[in-house]
């Protein structure tokens, strides 16, 4: 049995957060943030999570890695000569779902020898692909579900996120052959009160996971 997703998206910036906070108000999940990086700058996505979803302390889990400089995480962690160690990287138990969001896409190394799209076998969680609406999605959307699929990772599906377009979502869902399970507006701001609202449309936990994969 499945405990949870792991989140990833099309690029940086894309909305993994924002769908993380949406998940896991929705489910009453737990998240955790494996590789958190760039908090020199930033607040890490773990307090964000916190503060949009309501979660209590005991549903977040810390970082397995907490890196200062905004970059992958093997080009952050060369700053301060250190190594990301993913063999220390174990999923955290929870009786609750799990959201666990990736940091960047696919391709962003971690290490000399891993890159995010190695992480969701190496947990064992199904991916939910996070795509941005608009114009440019098409390619960057299938281009990264060939990769999952390539690697026999399972894809539940992809969260679309910004103003609607019917099109790319046909396209994705039509040459991507996946299902596009929820799509996000582009909001005026974000606040605890907009993930309530929203929370209460996103597909449920048991749903995504009995997508085709
Ligand atoms: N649907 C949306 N409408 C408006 N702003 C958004 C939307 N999705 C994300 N954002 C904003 O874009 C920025 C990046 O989103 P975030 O979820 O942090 O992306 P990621 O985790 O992929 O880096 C944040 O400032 C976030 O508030
Ligand atoms: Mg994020």
């Amino acid at each position: 049995m499945t405990k949870g997703v792991f989140i990833t998206g099309t690029d940086t910036g894309i909305g993994k957060t924002l769908v993380s906070a949406l998940l896991a108000r929705a489910w009453d999940a737990d998240y955790w943030k494996p590789l958190q990086t760039g908090v020199a700058q930033e607040p890490g996505d773990t307090e964000t999570v916190a503060m949009l979803a309501r979660r209590r302390p005991d549903q977040l889990h810390p970082p397995a890695c907490i890196l200062q400089a905004p970059l992958s995480p093997w080009a952050a962690a060369m700053l301060e000569n250190v190594t990301p160690d993913t063999s220390s990287l174990r999923l955290p138990v929870t009786r609750a779902p799990l959201v666990v969001e990736g940091a960047g896409g696919l391709y962003v190394p971690i290490n000399e020898t891993l890159m995010m799209i190695d992480l969701p076998a190496l947990l064992n969680l199904p991916v939910l692909l996070v795509a941005r609406s608009g114009l440019g999605t098409i390619n960057h959307t299938l281009l990264s579900l060939h990769a999952l699929r390539q690697r026999q990772t399972p894809v539940l599906g992809v969260i679309m996120c910004g103003a609607r377009s019917a099109s790319n979502r046909q396209a994705i869902e039509r040459f991507g052959q996946t299902t596009v399970l929820a799509e996000i507006d582009a909001l005026p701001h974000i606040d605890a009160a907009i993930v309530d609202d929203l929370a209460t449309q996103m597909p449920s936990f048991a749903s995504c996971m009995q997508q085709p994969a």
